[in-house]
């Protein structure tokens, strides 16, 4: 393909900014169509990313609803960056034959993904989902490393502060701390973990959580989230999980974890960037790899290069894996309710 690959967005916000960085500056990408539900945001991204960047079209297209943009604009490609409870619109993706790439998790119910995921294997559609940590040297280091020597034990999660909008109170807030929009952070955040371990361990067969509710201080009134949970996973092989999240944690000492350890290997993540410390029996120093500060520069140039040669292979994570990620959380929030172990279903 020598002509530059045409891309459209569907929701403007922050994690499509972290996308349009990059995207802006990439030889092969023309950024041709921004569609935003605030359709002054959807302008304000084509303004920013479509003049600013000498290597976009200059004559990005802007619409407030999804549908129309896929009428009017012909593409090669499209990124759905939009909160977990908004989604739907990847089926116009379908229906016009383009690859897309979805931000995690992929959505807040688990009948209408499982639809699209029926849809996308019909047609047989590239697809990509935003599991960025899965093109991680660090991550995949230990993946190859963990095929001859199993993962036994996994700990690991996210523990934060509270979560304290500004005076505006919009942007992320609006949704992520309402817990039937985003889902709650085990679903909306500690999902990254999730898919990681699921990318290192395999699949999921067993699901169990608690969550501590009521005893976080100084959360927005729209709060209705949990203030921490503990989810206990079991893999098809025999091993087992315990992972948490934490949005009530503010005199530090939280941030990003993953231990990993196995017979003979223990893979030690730290940071959001998942920069590893890599322990092997019999080895007197660790292996250090530190994390891509680029990460979605990286995920973004494997999905257009899957476009651009027709190569699924290049895709660390496609719809279908992102749904398995999406039972797992789903499941871990039906055990917060129920108080009961859930079983899944390896398909
Ligand atoms: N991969 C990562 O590390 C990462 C980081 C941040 C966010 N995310 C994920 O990205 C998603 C979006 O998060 P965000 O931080 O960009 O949120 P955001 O609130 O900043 O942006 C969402 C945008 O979507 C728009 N929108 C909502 N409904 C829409 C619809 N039906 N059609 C078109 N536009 C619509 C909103 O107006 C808003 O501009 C979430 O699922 C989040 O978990 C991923």
């Amino acid at each position: 393909m020598s002509e530059k690959t045409k891309i459209g967005f569907v929701g403007c916000g922050g994690i499509a900014e972290s996308h349009l960085t990059g995207l802006a500056k990439h030889p092969d990408v023309s950024l041709v169509a921004f569609c935003d539900i605030n359709l002054s945001r959807a302008k304000e991204v084509a303004e920013k990313y479509g003049s600013g960047a000498p290597l976009c079209r200059q004559d990005a297209k802007t619409f407030g609803d999804a549908k129309v943009m896929f009428d009017s604009v012909e593409l090669d490609g499209a990124y759905f960056c939009l909160p977990p409870f908004a989604h739907g619109s990847e089926f116009l993706a379908v229906e016009h034959g383009v690859p897309f790439l979805v931000e995690k998790p992929i959505n807040l119910y688990l009948n209408q993904a499982k639809e699209i995921a029926a849809a996308v294997a019909e047609k047989h559609l590239l697809t990509s989902t935003g599991y960025m940590n899965r093109y991680r040297k660090s991550i995949q280091t230990v993946r190859e490393l963990l095929v001859d020597d199993p993962a036994i034990l996994v700990l690991g999660g996210w523990i934060g502060g509270t979560p304290r909008p500004g005076p505006s109170g919009g942007g992320i807030w609006s949704w992520w701390v309402v817990k039937d929009k985003s889902g709650g952070q085990f679903h909306e955040q500690v999902t990254h973990t999730v898919d990681i371990v699921r990318f290192l361990c395999g699949d999921v067969v067993g699901v169990h959580a608690f969550a501590a509710k009521g005893l976080n201080k100084g959360a927005p009134e729209n709060y209705t989230i949990e203030d921490a949970s503990v989810v206990n996973l079991h893999f098809a092989n025999g091993a087992v999980a315990n992972l948490w999240a934490s949005c009530s944690a503010n005199a530090d000492g939280g941030g990003v974890s993953l231990n990993v350890y196995a017979n003979q290997t223990t893979a030690l993540f730290t940071g959001w960037e998942h920069s590893l410390q890599l322990l092997r029996a019999g080895q007197e120093k660790p292996e250090v790899i530190k994390g891509e500060p680029d990460i979605f520069a990286i995920e973004d140039d494997a999905f257009i290069q899957a476009i651009r040669q027709n190569d699924p292979s290049r895709v660390q994570s496609s719809y279908a894996d992102g749904l398995k990620t999406l039972e797992v959380t789903l499941a871990a929030n039906e055990s917060m309710e129920t108080g009961k172990p859930i079983e899944i279903a390896v398909s």
